[in-house]
């Protein structure tokens, strides 16, 4: 099974996607089974580490974001993913844009999926540190449902 996150840099919420359901998943043993990628629908960032103020929020929940570096969202990656998840309505518009008729994926809003009051992982690149813990929060609650429902499907 292969999850892939996708907001617009790839440097804030998809790469803390990635480090957190990453986590979550060796927590609950099914590190082996899935495998998870993020990506960016802009290429502003292509080949970066990730935001140094994410980095540091994620590190102090335990999340290492180190490695990752900046990709940018394609038209294969329809079939090389079971699941893609947009951070917001702008990020899905666009991958609904370059989705091709034949892909595999199912395509989502994360919140909306797993039912988050809100439905939208706030842009946290302009905010303040608060920003940072936001998408923290409602990543880790998102990604408890995620991991449920691989848990069934694996
Ligand atoms: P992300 O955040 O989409 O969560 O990675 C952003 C990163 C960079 C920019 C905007 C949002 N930017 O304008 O460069």
């Amino acid at each position: 099974m292969r999850v892939l996150f996708v907001c617009l840099g790839n440097i804030c919420r998809s790469p803390t996607a990635e480090g957190v359901l990453r986590k979550k998943l060796t927590a609950a043993g099914l590190a082996s089974h899935v495998s998870v990628d993020s990506a960016g629908t802009s290429d502003w960032h292509v080949g970066k580490p990730v935001d140094a103020r994410t980095r540091q929020a994620a590190q102090r929940r335990g999340y290492d974001l180190a490695q990752l570096r900046g990709r940018q969202v394609m038209a294969e990656d329809f079939n090389r993913f079971e699941f893609i998840f947009a951070m917001d309505q702008s990020n899905l518009q666009y991958l609904r844009s370059i989705q091709p008729t034949t892909g595999l994926a199912q395509l989502d809003l994360l919140l909306r999926r797993y039912q988050l009051p809100i439905s939208e992982v706030p842009d946290p690149y302009y905010s303040g540190e608060e920003g940072f813990e936001q998408v923290l929060d409602l990543l880790e609650s998102a990604c408890d449902g995620l991991v449920a429902e691989l848990k069934e499907a694996v």
